[in-house]
C-alpha cells in the first residue's frame, strides 16, 4: 500500500485540489468502489468502526493518520516508468516505451520528442500525432507550451519537437483481461511508434483471495463469514459488522450478561446488546472509555493520587493501574527507589531486617522497631557505641579528646533538661555511668541524615 504524498515524490506529482465537486467517497463501501472514485482512500483496519472505511484524505495535511492508521491506508496514484533503450538506430519518437500505472481520473502527463529533420519538416509539414487506445482511455495532445495547436506547428528546438501527451483512464472494467491493455502513439509518415503499456487500477488485492487482508472464516467475522480489506462478508444467515447476527435468532441478549450472574445489568448498563454482543456507551470525554465483553472495564477510574489517574505513572486498565516498571502501589504511587529506606552512611536496605514498600520499612519481625528497623528486639542497642561521644560533646569527659571528639562524632548533642519529655517509637532511651557516683541519661533517633542525640544537662547522682 502506497499513500498518494509518497507517491508524489516522482517527478510527476498531481495533487487533487480540494472541491466540493468530487464525489463522494463515504457512500463507497468496497475498496474498489472506492478507489474507482475521483480522490478517495479506503482503510483497511478492521478495527476501524465510527467513520466511514472510504474517505477523502485532506491533501494540505502530511498525517491521515487521525481517520485510519498509516499502514492501513490504501490510496493509489497514477505512476509512469519510461524506458529509453540506449538507441541503436536512429529514432524518430523517443522514449520508444512508457509503463503506466492508472487510477480513474488521476492524469499522467508525458512528454513526447519528435526528432524532425530538416527534410522531414519539408516532406511532412502536416504531421499529426495519432493513438490506438480504447474508450478506457482519454489521450490529448498539447505543444511544450500547452498550446492547442496543430502538432506541426509546435516550436521545432534544435530539430526537436516536444509533444505534452495527457493520458487519463476514464473507466474501470470489471474484466480481468481489460485491466492491462497497451496501446501506441504514432506520427503519421513515420515508422516509429511509442509503446504505452497500462494497467488499472480499479481494484484492491485484499479482496482476492490468497492476499492479505482476506482472510475467509475470519474470527473478526465470527467464523462466519469472509474478512476483505477490513470488512465482514458474511456467509448466507449471518448479518452484522462481525457477522454476530443470525437471522433466527436476531435479538438475543443471555450473552450479554456475564454467565453465572443473576440480576446483573445487560451489558452493565453501559451499553447496548446487539444481536447477542455488547456495543459500548460512548463517553462525552474522547479520553475514557468503556471496554470489556460486557462493556464491564473502563479505564477512567482506577485510584487516583495527588490528583492523577494511577499517579500519571502506569495505565488504567479495568479499575486497575498498570504500573510503569519502576513505579508500585494500587495507584502506582509508590517509587520503587530505596535511597528513604537507608541509614545515612549505610546502604543495607531497612538494616537487613525488613523490606523498602513504598519508601518505608516494613520489619521482617514485628517487634523490630524503627524507622529503618535499625531497633532490634533481640540485637544490642547502640548506647554503648555512642557514649564517648556524647561524654564528649555534652560533658568535655571521656575517653575522646577535644581532636577525637571533632573528627569522631557527628553534629552536636543537644542538651535538654528532660531527654523523656516527647520519646517516641523510633528513640532509644540509654543511661550510663557518669562517674563512679553520677549517671546521665540520653535519647539517639535515626533518621536519614544522622543521629539525633538529646542528653540530660545534670547528671544523677
Ligand atoms: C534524429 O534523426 C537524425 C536523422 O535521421 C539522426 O541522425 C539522429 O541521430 C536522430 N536523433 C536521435 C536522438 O535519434
Ligand atoms: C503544461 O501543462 C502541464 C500539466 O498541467 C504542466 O505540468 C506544465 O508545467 C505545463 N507547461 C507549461 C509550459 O505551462
Ligand atoms: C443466583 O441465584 C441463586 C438463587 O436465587 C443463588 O443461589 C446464587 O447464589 C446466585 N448466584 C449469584 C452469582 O449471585
Ligand atoms: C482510554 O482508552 C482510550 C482508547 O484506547 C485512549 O484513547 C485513552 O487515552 C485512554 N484513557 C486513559 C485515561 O488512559
Ligand atoms: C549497616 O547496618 C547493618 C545492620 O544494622 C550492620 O550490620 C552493618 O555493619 C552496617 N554497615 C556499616 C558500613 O555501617
Ligand atoms: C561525679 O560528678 C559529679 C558532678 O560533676 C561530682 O559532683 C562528683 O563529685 C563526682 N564524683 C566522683 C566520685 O568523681
Amino acid at each position: 500500500m502506497m499513500l498518494r504524498f509518497l507517491v508524489c515524490s516522482s517527478i510527476l506529482c498531481l495533487v487533487w485540489a480540494t472541491s466540493d465537486n468530487f464525489p463522494q467517497c463515504e457512500v463507497k463501501v468496497t475498496c474498489s468502489e472506492c478507489i474507482q472514485t475521483t480522490g478517495c482512500a479506503w482503510c483497511s483496519d478492521e478495527n476501524m468502526l465510527d467513520n466511514s472505511r472510504c474517505f477523502r484524505p485532506d491533501v494540505n495535511l502530511p498525517y491521515i493518520s487521525d481517520v485510519c492508521n498509516e499502514e492501513y491506508v490504501y490510496f493509489p496514484a497514477s505512476s509512469i516508468e519510461a524506458e529509453e533503450k540506449k538507441v541503436l538506430q536512429p529514432k524518430r519518437l523517443l522514449p520508444e516505451k512508457y509503463n503506466l500505472n492508472l487510477r480513474i481520473d488521476d492524469p499522467i502527463y508525458l512528454t513526447i520528442r519528435i526528432n524532425r529533420t530538416l527534410e522531414d519538416l519539408n516532406n511532412l509539414p502536416r504531421l499529426e500525432l495519432r493513438h490506438t487506445a480504447s474508450n478506457f482511455f482519454s489521450v490529448d495532445f498539447k505543444c511544450l507550451n500547452n498550446a492547442t495547436l496543430p502538432i506541426s506547428e509546435c516550436d521545432v528546438i534544435d530539430g526537436v519537437q516536444y509533444i505534452n501527451v495527457k493520458i487519463t483512464a476514464v473507466k474501470c472494467s470489471k474484466y480481468e483481461k481489460q485491466l492491462k491493455q497497451s496501446f501506441t502513439v504514432y506520427a503519421s509518415g513515420m515508422d516509429d511508434v511509442v509503446h504505452i503499456k497500462t494497467e488499472l487500477l480499479c481494484s484492491c488485492s485484499c479482496e482476492k483471495e490468497g492476499s492479505p487482508g482476506y482472510v475467509s472464516k475470519s474470527r473478526f467475522c465470527n467464523a462466519v463469514g469472509t474478512l476483505k480489506c477490513g470488512v465482514c462478508h458474511c456467509n448466507p444467515g449471518y448479518f452484522g459488522n462481525h457477522c454476530e447476527c443470525n437471522m433466527m435468532y436476531p435479538f438475543e441478549i443471555s450473552t450479554c450478561t456475564p454467565p453465572g450472574s443473576n440480576n446483573s445489568l445487560v451489558c452493565s448498563g453501559r451499553g447496548t446488546c446487539i444481536c447477542g454482543m455488547c456495543e459500548c456507551e460512548q463517553r462525552p470525554l474522547k479520553d475514557e472509555v468503556y471496554s470489556g465483553k460486557w462493556c464491564e472495564c473502563d479505564n477512567f477510574s482506577c485510584p487516583r493520587y495527588n490528583g492523577q489517574l494511577c499517579s500519571g505513572n502506569g495505565v488504567c486498565e479495568c479499575g486497575k493501574c498498570l504500573c510503569k516498571s519502576q513505579w508500585a502501589g494500587d495507584a502506582c504511587e509508590c517509587s520503587n527507589s530505596v535511597e528513604s529506606c537507608m541509614l545515612k552512611g549505610n546502604s543495607t536496605i531497612c538494616s537487613g531486617r525488613g523490606d523498602c514498600i513504598c519508601g518505608k520499612c516494613r520489619c521482617h519481625n514485628k517487634q523490630d522497631k524503627g524507622k529503618f528497623c535499625e531497633k532490634c528486639a533481640n540485637c544490642e542497642n547502640r548506647c554503648e557505641e555512642l557514649q564517648p561521644c556524647v561524654l564528649c560533646q555534652a560533658y568535655k569527659k571521656g575517653p575522646y579528646s577535644e581532636t577525637d571528639c571533632l573528627e569522631k562524632c557527628q553534629p552536636s548533642v543537644i542538651l535538654v533538661d528532660n531527654v523523656e519529655d516527647g520519646l517516641d517509637e523510633d528513640s532509644t532511651l540509654c543511661e550510663a555511668e557518669y562517674n563512679a557516683t553520677c549517671k546521665y541519661k540520653f535519647v539517639y533517633k535515626p533518621t536519614t541524615d544522622a543521629f539525633i542525640i538529646k542528653a540530660t544537662t545534670k547528671t544523677q547522682c
